[in-house]
Formats: C-alpha cells, sequence, structure tokens
C-alpha cells in the first residue's frame, strides 16, 4: 500500500500532535530515466514524474500537509487563488477533509482538465477578470478578512509537504542529483525543494525556467501582463521571489527563459521520445536544458545526475496536445480504405 507523504516524512513535518492526515496518498512518484534525453544533454537524466499524485501534479503534496493544519485548526472552509492546478488539488483535499473550498481562476486561461476536475469535486469556482496575481492579491485580502483558509503556496505548509520531493530524490537515488531543472511560476515548488535539500545538508545545482512571456524573476522585475502557452505558470509576481533567488544563487545555478516554442517542442519531443506526457508548463524545464545546457560557475564540476521535475500531467490540458500533435486520420468502412491509412 503507497504510503501518505505524511507517514512516510512524519518526523520531517511539522504537524500538530492532533491534527489529522487528510491524505489520497500522494507522493512517491516514479522516478523515471530518460536514456534519449541523457543523450541530448550529456548527462544521466531522471524525470521526476509528479503528475501520477492522485490529482495529477505537485501541488498534492503541498495540499496534503496545508489542508491537515487547516483541518486541525478546525478551519471550515479553504481558499486558493490558482492558474488550474492549485484549483484542483485545493477542490480534492477539501472534500476529503470535510471542508468547503473556493478557487479564484484568471477567466479563460486554465487547462480544461483542471476546471473540470475543481468543479467535479465541488468547489465554488470563480472565473477572475484578471490574471493569477490579481486573484492572488484579492484572496490573500479575503483570508485576512474572515476565517478561511489561504492555501497558495505562501501557506508556510504547502513548503512543508512538497520538500518531501527532494527527499524522495535523494532516497531514490541514494544521494542528492547533481542538478535539478524546475518550471518557475509563484516560485513556490523551487522554494520547497532547496528547503528539502538543506534540511538533509544538500546543495544540488538549481536551475529554475520560466516562460519568455512571464519571466519575471529573469528581467529582474515583475511582469504585467505575463503571457505564455504554459497557462500554469503564467505569473508575473511570484509571491516567493527572494527564496527562489537565494536557490539559483547560492546553489550555484540560475533562472532563464524559454519561449513557448521552445515548451511546446519539448512537450512533444518528450512524448514521442521518452513516453511522458506532462503538461506544457512541466516541459519548461526539459525545454530549459535542451535549450540552455548544463551551465556552471567558474570552478564546478559538470553535473552529472540531472532531476528534471515534470510538475503535472498532460492529461489536464488536452486542448495543447491535440493543436500541437498530428491529426486524426478520418476512414471509411472497409478493411481497404484501414490498409492504407494504416500503411500508406
Ligand atoms: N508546473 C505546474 C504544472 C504548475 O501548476 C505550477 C504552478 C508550476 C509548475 C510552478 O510552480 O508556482 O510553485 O513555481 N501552478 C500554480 C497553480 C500557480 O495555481 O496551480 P510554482
Amino acid at each position: 500500500m503507497p504510503q501518505p507523504l505524511i507517514e512516510r516524512y512524519r518526523e520531517y513535518i511539522p504537524l500538530e500532535p492532533g491534527d489529522p492526515i487528510v491524505s489520497i496518498n500522494e507522493g512517491s512518484t516514479p522516478l523515471v530515466p530518460a536514456p534519449r534525453l541523457s543523450e541530448r544533454i550529456g548527462a544521466n537524466v531522471f524525470l521526476k514524474i509528479e503528475g501520477a499524485n492522485p490529482t495529477g501534479s505537485f501541488k498534492d503534496r503541498g495540499m496534503t500537509v496545508a489542508v491537515s493544519r487547516a483541518k486541525g485548526r478546525g478551519a471550515e472552509a479553504v481558499i486558493c487563488a490558482s492558474t488550474g492546478n492549485t484549483a484542483a488539488s485545493a477542490a480534492a483535499y477539501a472534500v476529503r477533509a470535510g471542508l468547503t473550498g473556493a478557487v479564484i481562476v484568471p477567466e479563460g486561461k486554465i487547462a480544461i482538465g483542471k476546471l473540470a476536475q475543481a468543479l467535479i469535486h465541488g468547489a465554488r469556482v470563480i472565473a477572475l477578470e484578471g490574471n493569477f496575481d490579481d486573484a492572488l492579491l484579492i484572496v490573500r485580502e479575503l483570508a485576512e478578512r474572515h476565517p478561511i483558509e489561504l492555501v497558495n503556496s505562501v501557506n508556510p505548509y504547502r513548503i512543508e509537504g512538497q520538500k518531501t520531493a527532494a527527499f524522495e530524490l535523494i532516497d531514490e537515488l541514494g544521494g542528492p542529483p547533481d542538478a535539478l531543472s524546475i518550471p518557475v511560476g509563484n516560485a513556490g515548488n523551487v522554494t520547497a525543494y532547496w528547503k528539502g535539500f538543506q534540511e538533509w545538508n544538500t546543495s544540488p545545482i538549481m536551475y529554475g525556467f520560466q516562460a519568455a512571456g512571464s519571466a519575471p524573476l529573469v528581467i529582474g522585475a515583475p511582469v504585467a501582463k505575463p503571457e505564455t502557452i504554459a497557462s500554469a505558470i503564467r505569473i508575473g509576481s511570484p509571491a516567493r521571489w527572494e527564496e527562489a533567488m537565494n536557490a539559483f544563487n547560492s546553489s550555484g545555478g540560475r533562472v532563464a527563459a524559454v519561449t513557448d516554442e521552445q515548451i511546446l517542442d519539448a512537450y512533444s519531443w518528450l512524448a514521442t521520445n521518452e513516453a511522458v506526457f506532462c503538461e506544457p508548463s512541466s516541459a519548461a524545464s526539459v525545454a530549459g536544458l535542451l535549450t540552455h545546457g548544463l551551465q556552471t560557475i567558474d570552478g564546478m564540476a559538470k553535473p552529472e545526475t540531472v532531476v528534471c521535475v515534470l510538475t503535472g500531467h498532460g492529461l489536464k490540458d488536452p486542448d495543447t496536445a491535440l493543436g500541437t500533435a498530428p491529426s486524426v486520420i478520418s476512414c471509411a468502412n472497409s478493411i481497404t480504405a484501414v490498409e492504407h491509412a494504416v500503411f500508406d
């Protein structure tokens, strides 16, 4: 039986003694070798398949801890701003905890699978005429005004849960990877991995990648109107800005940008070469390595073992898949027609 991550890493997660464990058996996700990618990058590359979490993204790691604490302190409702995955995860864990959930998403800018998830779990889904950054400002204020638990990654328990992904890497590889490559949006996940690595006294090189149209950390200033096909990381003002920059700088890594075209190329390439279907935002971690290589600062050894974090499942965003992949072949109902369709 898979173990809830709170049980697997109990001593490292600062829940209170009476807190319930609100879990859907998240974590313990596959770490898959990527032989063809390894060849292209010139290192031993592994893919951390976070889409294998119960709601299809890494958010479940943070949500199990944040919602357990919320329940433990007697909250009756949870709220978040989201580009989709946090919404899906919050909606599911709210059900598990018997809480009500409200999620605020940028109108028309979240992938259809994520919307379906939030709705089917019964959350109140509010489409804001604004972007993620606007939504986050609003929910922060609402959580001050009302007895409702904010479960965005500004909530420290989210980070405590998400850091377990770093523990799993160390466990499975028998030590830390030399480098980690990760997509960056609100910058909670890179903060969490770095915290996890630091707690085990390790410091892999941290490479973060943002979409070129939404790359505040790369340009060094907030982006008022972020744009990218990678809707999960369409964020102009990351909440954990300083912590993310600290992770890049103190590990000898860096944050860089990748274009939508580079993201989509990596996205299709992974599906057709490594048999891994992730969402476009996740593919930014691979696009970044393919575009920028394994850059190191002077005197640092080139990383040999590299993990790319694939943050969410490709099924979340079927529209992008269908818009990117070759078309279906229509066929008349006869053996010869099928023969031509298959073999020509
Ligand atoms: N990848 C995916 C699939 C995401 O959903 C997110 C963030 C990120 C990467 C970036 O992680 O924000 O911790 O730097 N999604 C959030 C959401 C913002 O609302 O679902 P980050």
